[in-house]
């Protein structure tokens, strides 16, 4: 059963594999590690067996999150685990304050369009040369506002709602 939490410290080496194996411009170590211990960020891993396959970092903004990552190993892909990352990551964002989440996507990432659009998200504009390659971003955005708010959980430290761990 696949289960998403939130990532620790340790989380770090694994987090960089897949930063490596999905985006041609990872993110360096440094800044990984950086949000695993800042406030502001959230950091989502999800593991299938006990090995983790995919994760999302996310930023709050004031009354916006920002997502600023997520990817699922290619292997374990079109199994419904990024559509689960997107959705844990809005609800810890929503917890957090946000009202509303943008993004930003490669004009030529079908499957990521694809996926957020089936998740409700609109274009909201359109970033030229926005990436190393000259490839124009496509920003989207969604509000939470109409969201369901989780029902009140045991604190616990790094364990998410029982339906996404
Ligand atoms: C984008 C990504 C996270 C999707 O992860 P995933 O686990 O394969 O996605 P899911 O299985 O949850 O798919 C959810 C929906 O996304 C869309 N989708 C996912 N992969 C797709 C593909 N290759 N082609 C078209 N649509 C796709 C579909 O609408 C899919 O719903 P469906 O399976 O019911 O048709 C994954 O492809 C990835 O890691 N890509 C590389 C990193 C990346 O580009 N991240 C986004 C940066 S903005």
């Amino acid at each position: 059963m696949p289960r998403v939490r939130r990532g620790r410290r340790e989380d770090l080496e694994d987090i960089v594999r897949l930063e490596l194996e999905c985006f041609a411009s990872p993110y360096p170590p440094a800044f990984i590690s950086y949000m695993l211990k800042s406030s502001t960020h959230t950091l989502l891993v999800c593991e299938v067996s006990g090995v983790t396959v995919g994760y999302a970092a996310g930023r709050i903004e004031g009354s916006r999150g920002h997502l600023l990552s997520i990817c699922v190993s290619k292997r374990h892909r079109r199994r419904g685990l990024g559509r689960m990352l997107l959705k844990a990551m809005e609800e810890e964002l929503k917890k957090k304050g946000a009202e509303e989440v943008y993004l930003e996507v490669r004009e030529d990432n079908h499957a990521a369009l694809s996926l957020y659009a089936s998740a409700g998200y609109r274009q909201a504009g359109r970033i030229p040369w926005y990436y190393e390659d000259g490839c124009p971003a496509i920003v989207m955005r969604k509000s939470l506002k109409r969201m369901q708010a989780e029902p009140p959980q045991p604190p616990q430290a790094d364990r998410l709602p029982p339906h996404l761990a």
